[in-house]
């Protein structure tokens, strides 16, 4: 284990995800174990930039593992874009003796780190924290578990008024470019159809399925929007559907920020839990300017450059899946 490491600051960063507290809650629990101080830094990287750091004991992480949102605070931080603001977070690093950094984020808050690794050699970790689990090197992102339970509870509660009116509900879920949260909301859901942005399913498609169900006697349907889907949102698509079939009651649901607030499901816990570790051990092995991740339930180190640019698309099985069951 190296040596040189001492003093450690971790951030959140980015959109906040369900998990993120009981991934600080790893990292300071870690940190102590293994000798470390712990810093935590407000605001990710506008705090970095300002000098918001303080030192976190294991009693500071007490009474927050089941809670949603982030105690540090999150920003999505423009002047991090610039080498300015970039100058004055390393001058926060060094005049608080500063080792290394855990980042706790999604592909905005590695695609920073890497630059500044980069540019000052500051050894960072990345913890992929997203709801969108849209990050390539883990098979799970910290949030993506608790957002697909909250939007399934929510077309659940959906599901029963549109069963009493007879009607088609177009629900759009988040995931920014990607597809996994409508994906694994649809199936989850039994959903009748789910449009995904990795998806070459037409319009046509669409109503053609949904002409299909009426045929077998299915008088109501409930089809899931990812945010980024190349057919439009969930208002456009509906609004193009009502056009072709104009005898469909249709109605639109935009579950939105429901998806990333909460307390994080016991999956999420553990994995931020998991990778909290992980991370404090790989810098203590003399990683970084990688991202930890967990792929087929290992500990795995993928260097920032391919977790920011490599792209991973839901199961293909998966997709086939939604298809299957809904017919
Ligand atoms: O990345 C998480 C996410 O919730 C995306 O699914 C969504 O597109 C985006 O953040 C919304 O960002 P904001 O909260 O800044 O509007």
């Amino acid at each position: 284990m190296s040596k040189d490491i001492k003093r450690v600051a971790v951030f959140t960063s980015g959109g906040d995800a369900p998990g993120m507290n009981a991934a600080l809650r790893s990292v300071v629990r870690s940190g102590g174990f293994y000798d470390l101080h712990v810093y935590g830094i407000k605001r990710g990287y506008e705090g970095m930039i300002e000098g918001e750091l303080t030192r976190l004991e294991r009693s500071d992480v007490s009474n927050i593992i089941h809670r949603g949102g982030t105690f540090l605070k999150t920003a999505r931080s423009e002047r991090f874009r610039t080498p300015e603001g970039r100058k004055l977070a390393y001058e926060t690093l060094l005049a608080n003796d500063i080792d290394a950094c855990i980042a706790i984020g999604g592909n905005g808050t590695f695609t920073g780190a890497h630059i500044f690794f980069q540019e000052f050699g500051v050894p960072i970790i990345g913890i992929p924290g997203t709801i969108d689990n849209d990050l390539y090197g883990t098979d799970y992102t910290i949030g993506f578990d608790t957002a697909v339970n909250t939007a399934i509870e929510a077309v659940d509660k959906i599901r029963d008024t549109a069963d009493s009116h007879n009607r088609v509900f177009f629900i759009e879920v988040m995931g920014r470019h990607a597809g996994f949260i409508a994906l694994n909301t649809g199936i989850g859901s039994g959903a009748a159809y789910v449009i995904i942005p990795e998806s070459e399913r037409s319009l046509d498609d669409l109503v053609e399925e949904l002409q299909r169900s009426v045929k077998r006697k299915k008088l109501f349907s409930l089809v899931i929007v990812a945010e980024g889907s190349k057919l439009g949102g969930a208002a456009q698509i509906a609004q193009q559907v009502q056009e072709r079939i104009p005898s469909y009651d249709i109605k639109v649901t935009i579950i939105g920020h429901l998806q990333r607030g909460g307390s994080p499901t016991g999956q999420d816990r553990v994995l931020a839990s998991r990778l909290g570790h992980a991370a404090v051990v790989g810098l203590l092995e003399g990683r970084h300017d990688v991202m930890v991740g967990i792929v087929n339930d290992q500990i795995t180190y993928t260097p920032f450059e391919q977790a920011i640019h490599q792209t991973k698309v839901p199961n293909a099985d998966l997709q086939r899946l939604a298809e299957v069951l809904a017919t």
